[in-house]
């Protein structure tokens, strides 16, 4: 039986004797009598107070129980007579098991994000990021509920493929490394060329078109040299994929997906995000309830466009039907104009990829982005082209080898439907439930520019 862990211990109903806790140790503190321990074993952001006395036989080992060190415990849980905590330990004996000196750079006291990520080996320690990681499970595990919940069928789309989805060019080139000093460098995957996913959309539209409704939840990478705080190297996207979905439908489903994490987040992760809205953001709370309350705003790429021209606003990028909506321009949407999560739709069709469904203006394409305050995109989506001539003539527009894309023809060859899905970026939507203002520290390990050091 593994030992219980800090949450579940600080949870109990009433007094236990003779349990034992494991945890790494925040704070040391000596009095006449005693020594105070404080440990924290990640389970919750909560602290779990030992009270070891000075006459027990381990007692000389508790000069060496640093900040950082690891120790186990057993004793009695009692209620604690502090105001901090319910209940407490009265060690009746205590182990070090790892020990930290001095130079362990997690001592108690306040860190700059930069300094955290220059150690994301040791980050997750930290109240901060402890309470990231511990809402980005649960919510890798509530979207897996929110899908399957509605029969989607979960699919492993490929990590390497030859397929350039988003077709801008952004896109890690997969080779082999030449084994034996004579070897051959080979620029290829096997002779040909291959390259890592920057969406599993494309072969998820093939097992739509096959299970009707399916999800893919996983690594995406994109070789885009952009150092923001939005954008990452490798981050995960949830994409789902909609036989019989029209972009009305799939516009619904993406403001239902995001409802539902929110939902759950406030069932599953009340304390750590109480923790956000005090240290990171104390608008978030507010902020997240209205997004669980009031109906996400719509508006077509047009009228936006409008809106934005007449805000009167200084922005540094021009705003002219057909060009791009900058994070600067879907930030003023979402939180000035609308203060809200906003669906922007139909956009002009040279601004988007050639799998999108062609409207009947010939201009703009069935296609959404979800912009939320604080973020701007965090969705973007689209009801896909079914109609193999208008597949094939985008296709030819956008310099696509036909022969490369045959087999995604096919499904349009064979039992064609109107179909449509969307990909949300799963650490865009963790900045936006825990109020984190960079990428860089919603998710373990950060590819970004510079950065694949482990
Ligand atoms: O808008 P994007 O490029 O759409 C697609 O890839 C579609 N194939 C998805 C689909 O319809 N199945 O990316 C979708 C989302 C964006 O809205 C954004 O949240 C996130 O992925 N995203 C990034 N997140 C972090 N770093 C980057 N470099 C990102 N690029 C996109
Ligand atoms: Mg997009």
């Amino acid at each position: 039986m593994p030992t219980p862990n800090i949450r579940t211990l600080l949870a109990s109903t009433s007094p236990q004797q003779d349990i034992t806790v494991q945890g790494w140790v925040r704070t040391r503190r000596d009095s006449k009598a005693c020594t105070f321990i404080s440990l924290n074993d990640g389970s919750c952001l909560r602290e779990l107070q030992v009270v070891a006395d000075h006459t027990l036989p381990c007692a000389d080992l508790y000069p060496k129980i640093l900040t950082g060190a690891s120790v186990r415990v057993t004793g009695d849980l009692v209620a604690s007579p502090g105001a901090k905590q319910s209940y407490e330990v009265l060690a009746k004996n205590v182990e070090l098991l790892g020990e930290a000196d001095g130079t362990y750079p997690l001592q108690k006291k306040g860190h700059t994000p930069e300094f955290l990520r220059s150690i994301s080996h040791l980050r997750p320690r930290t109240n901060l990021l402890s309470s990231v990681f511990r809402v980005r499970s649960r919510m890798a595990f509530a979207i897996h509920q929110f899908f399957q919940e509605q029969d989607f069928f979960y699919v492993h789309t490929p990590i390497i493929t030859a397929s350039d989805c988003e077709g801008a060019g952004e896109m890690f080139r997969v080779t082999t490394l030449p084994q034996g000093s004579n070897a051959k460098p080979d620029q290829d995957f096997f002779g040909k060329p291959a390259y890592l996913t920057v969406s599993g959309q494309l072969q998820g539209e093939t097992f739509a078109c096959a299970l009707s409704r399916i999800y893919t939840f996983g690594p995406t990478f994109r070789a885009e040299n952009s150092n923001t705080a939005r954008h990452a190297a490798e981050f995960w996207m949830i994409e789902p994929e909609m036989a019989f979905f029209d972009l009305d439908a799939d516009m619904t489903l993406a403001e239902q997906n995001v409802k539902y994490l929110i939902q759950k987040l406030f069932e599953t992760c009340s304390e750590e995000l109480e923790f956000f809205n005090k240290f990171i953001d104390k608008d978030l709370i507010t902020r997240l309830q209205h997004t669980l309350e009031k109906p996400f705003q719509r508006i077509s790429y047009t009228d936006a466009v409008e809106v934005l021209l007449k805000s009167g606003k200084q922005f540094e990028y021009p705003v002219a039907w057909g060009e791009n909506l900058q994070s600067e321009h879907e930030r003023f949407l979402a939180e000035e104009h609308f203060k809200s999560p906003v669906t922007v739709f139909n956009y002009p069709k040279t601004l988007k990829p050639f799998y999108m469904r062609q409207n009947d203006d010939g201009k703009t394409v069935a296609a959404m982005d979800v912009l939320v305050p604080g973020i701007g995109e965090i969705i973007g989506g689209s009801q896909r082209e079914e109609r193999l001539d208008l597949l094939e003539a985008a296709m030819a527009h956008h310099g696509l080898d036909p022969e490369g894309y045959r087999w995604y023809a096919d499904l349009r060859r064979y039992g064609s439907v109107p179909h449509a899905g969307y990909g949300m970026g799963f650490e865009r939507f963790l900045m936006f439930a825990t109020g984190v203002s960079n990428i860089r520290d919603v998710i373990p390990f950060a590819r970004t520019p510079g950065h694949a050091d482990f």
